[in-house]
């Protein structure tokens, strides 16, 4: 059965939200499946809208090759071919369940089924990607902000990482540092530039925010 707009938004808030057990999480999303993308468009769910939206601003190759990380049913890529992105894209989720709905459209090439992990790398290849999107799942408990390193371990220098979540979720606790964390990417020599997109929707009321961040183009891998 599906839920209304508001039960969705409930449902993160007192079920996924909480949860701290990857396993947990994993079943969560497994069972929630085929249900998710209707609950989310129920919520008027415009993350998927804005993530390829900046994208298509900031990336001028069609063809170029995307990662999409916490990639669920497959709403971003789905977003960029309405854009004309045509190149190969892939995922990295850690649930299968989620996973079905994508598959069925064919949306994605290859699925790492994977869950990312603060200072652990997973078994993407390094600077394998022109571009890395990663769209609702820096979200509490779920991917942490410091595993945008991993985003931009693997994408290629020049490319960009798209990560998009909404506004209000930087005054929890599990976000604080994630400001400094960008900065010292500027400062280290990771990335050139870091973009900041308000949106007023994410879903229901709650503004969305877009961050982009071109990795240095002469950037030297040192992990
Ligand atoms: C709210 S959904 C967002 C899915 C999709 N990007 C969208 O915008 O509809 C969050 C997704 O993140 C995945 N996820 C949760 N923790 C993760 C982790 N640590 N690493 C990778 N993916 C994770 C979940 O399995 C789930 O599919």
């Amino acid at each position: 059965m599906s839920r209304t707009g508001k039960e969705t938004v409930e449902y993160f808030h007192e079920k996924v939200f909480t949860c701290k057990d990857p396993e947990k999480m994993k079943s969560i999303y497994d069972e929630w499946n085929f249900g998710y993308s209707k609950d989310l468009k129920s919520a008027s769910y415009k993350g998927p809208v804005h993530t390829a939206h900046m994208v298509h601003r900031f990336v001028n190759d069609k063809n170029c090759t995307i990662c999409d990380v916490g990639a669920g049913t497959g709403l971003v890529a789905e977003e960029l071919r309405k854009l004309g992105f045509t190149g190969r894209m892939d995922a990295i989720d850690p649930s299968t369940g989620m996973a079905k709905e994508a598959i069925e459209k064919k949306l994605y090439n290859k699925f790492y089924h994977e869950y990312l992990i603060p200072g652990q790398q997973c078994s993407v290849e390094t600077e394998s990607y022109d571009n890395v999107t990663c769209c609702g799942s820096i979200i509490p408990g779920h991917v942490r902000y410091q595993c945008i390193a991993e985003l931009l371990r693997i994408c290629k220098p020049g490319g960009h990482v798209v990560v998009t979540l909404r506004k209000d979720y930087l005054d929890m606790e599990e976000f604080v540092g994630m400001d400094q964390f960008l900065k010292n990417l500027e400062k280290n020599g990771t990335t050139s530039m870091t973009v900041v997109h308000e949106f007023p929707q994410y879903y229901l009321h709650y503004p969305a925010l877009v961050f982009v961040l071109k990795k240095k183009a002469s950037f030297k891998q040192r992990m």
